[in-house]
């Protein structure tokens, strides 16, 4: 088996609205809202850079600009926390920033859907594979989602990745769902995929939890996609037509952690409870809080 060219890039599709979180998104993107003291996409990048990801491409929109400040110095700040010899909190920010020169930002002009949002990364991701990380899903476990797809995909020998985790049927309807070969290995051919199965049709409870590691045969595909569910262009549904080609096989890869969607409100509020209670530094008094509070 020849080596599969390395995952270098990933993609974080930021343009969305967040129509749901108002009116707390009226001027504050979505995906920086908090969990605990990090906006929801720096966990995100965090899970991509542990999974040995080197260039971070964030397709953006208008009033999204304060992500791209995020990921940057604020010399201010550095210089403030300089002179107050406050070095860890300085070390601390600093350790998560991305190299210089190693984010890249685009903007999704208009609101077209997943597919079309992907498709606007083609020029910065080239002829490459590449990783796709949707920010709404923080996939929580003892090792990196991102990580675990990448050791797949060595053992696979490239090809196309999707993390799949199942969901109660009553809620396949709300995601993408895969069929697979083997519902209970850790990779798995795929055998089917649809986009927000209507209920009762869905081929497994298997559903597309946010993570991808994609070829880059799939952007011609969405370049000619036409709108599927939702009247939008739907990732989905090029995958599918990629799938079709023997030589560009999909894997399911199963995540055996906890997911929560930070696109739903109880999500966004279980998240924060969960990491927050998983630190040294909060997790003893928050529990002790929330006893009294329940
Ligand atoms: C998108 C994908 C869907 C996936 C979901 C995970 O849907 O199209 O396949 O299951 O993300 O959150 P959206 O949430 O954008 O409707």
């Amino acid at each position: 088996m020849t080596k599969p060219k390395r995952i270098r890039k990933a993609v974080f599709p930021v343009a969305g609205l967040g129509t749901r979180f108002l009116p707390a998104t009226k001027a504050v993107p979505k995906e920086m809202l908090t969990v605990v003291d990090r906006p929801v996409i720096q966990h995100v990048v965090n899970e991509a850079r542990e999974a040995g990801i080197e260039h971070f491409v964030f397709v953006t929109g208008r009033g999204k600009a304060c992500i791209e400040d995020h990921f940057d110095h604020q010399f201010e700040l550095e210089a403030t926390l300089a002179g107050k010899k406050k070095t860890r909190e300085l070390e601390d920010l600093l350790a998560e920033l991305p190299e210089a020169g190693r984010t890249s930002f685009t903007r999704q002009q208009s609101p077209r859907g997943l597919g079309h949002a992907v498709w606007c990364a083609r020029d910065i991701v080239g002829d490459e594979p590449f990783a796709l990380l949707l920010p709404d899903m923080l996939h929580h476990g003892t090792t990196s989602c991102l990580a675990e797809m990448i050791e797949a995909y060595e053992q696979t020998g490239g090809g196309n990745l999707i993390a799949v985790s199942p969901v109660p049927d009553d809620q396949t309807h709300q995601y993408g769902i895969v069929g697979v070969e083997d519902a209970k290995a850790k990779v798995s051919r795929v055998t089917s995929m649809v986009e927000k199965p209507p209920k009762g049709t869905a081929p497994s409870n298997l559903h597309i939890t946010g993570r991808y590691v994609l070829e880059p045969e799939i952007f011609p595909l969405l370049a000619k996609q036409e709108a599927g569910a939702g009247g939008e262009i739907q990732l989905t549904d090029a995958m599918i037509t990629l799938s079709r080609d023997a030589n560009h096989p999909f894997h399911a890869v199963r995540f055996d952690g906890t997911i929560y969607d930070c696109g739903s409100k109880v999500g966004f509020l279980l998240a924060n409870l969960a990491y927050g209670l998983e630190r040294d530094d909060l997790g003893p008094q928050l529990r002790a809080a929330l006893k009294d509070l329940i």
